[in-house]
């Protein structure tokens, strides 16, 4: 009986934690994330170290115009299109940011990037988007 105590006291608040998170990734949006305001301003040196930094690492799922890309293994979720002026995890600059650092759970295909990108050349990649989005 302790053991079954004892599993249901790591289990339940590892349950709970695991809601929260999956809830946080859930689409709509995020609103902290959308208050925070893009500090490296769009030119064209940020949009061409974004567009290095696309080509490079994010290319092979969104393809190159940013159309999106089939699911890589089957019943995965495709890769987004990023060019369609729609964002299923909110269409801020701070929300891409955090979309982009953070990745997207609970599988994380969409892998988060806060470990091989600087902060700044999330920002840079986050400019050259706008660039992929469609008038
Ligand atoms: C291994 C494939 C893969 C790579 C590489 C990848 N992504 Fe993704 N990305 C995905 C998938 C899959 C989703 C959709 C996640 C979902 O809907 O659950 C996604 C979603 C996104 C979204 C959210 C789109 C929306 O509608 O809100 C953004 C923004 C994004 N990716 C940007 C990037 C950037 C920038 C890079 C490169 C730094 C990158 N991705 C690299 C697979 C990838």
């Amino acid at each position: 009986m302790r053991r079954v105590v004892h599993m249901l006291a790591v289990a339940l608040p590892l349950a709970c934690l695991v809601a929260v998170s999956a809830a946080q990734e859930k689409t709509g949006g995020n609103p902290e994330a959308a208050k925070v305001k893009n500090p490296v301003a769009t030119s064209p040196e940020s949009v061409a170290a974004g567009e290095t930094i696309y080509m490079r690492r994010c290319r092979g799922c969104h393809a190159k115009d940013g159309g999106g890309g089939p699911p890589k293994e089957a019943g995965e979720r495709p890769a987004s299109n990023l060019s369609d002026g729609t964002w299923d995890f909110g269409s801020t600059d701070g929300e891409l940011f955090h979309t982009i650092r953070n990745g997207v759970g609970p599988k994380f295909i969409m892998e988060a990037w806060d470990d091989r990108l600087s902060e700044t050349d999330t920002w840079n990649v986050v400019n050259f988007l706008r660039t992929l989005e469609k008038k």
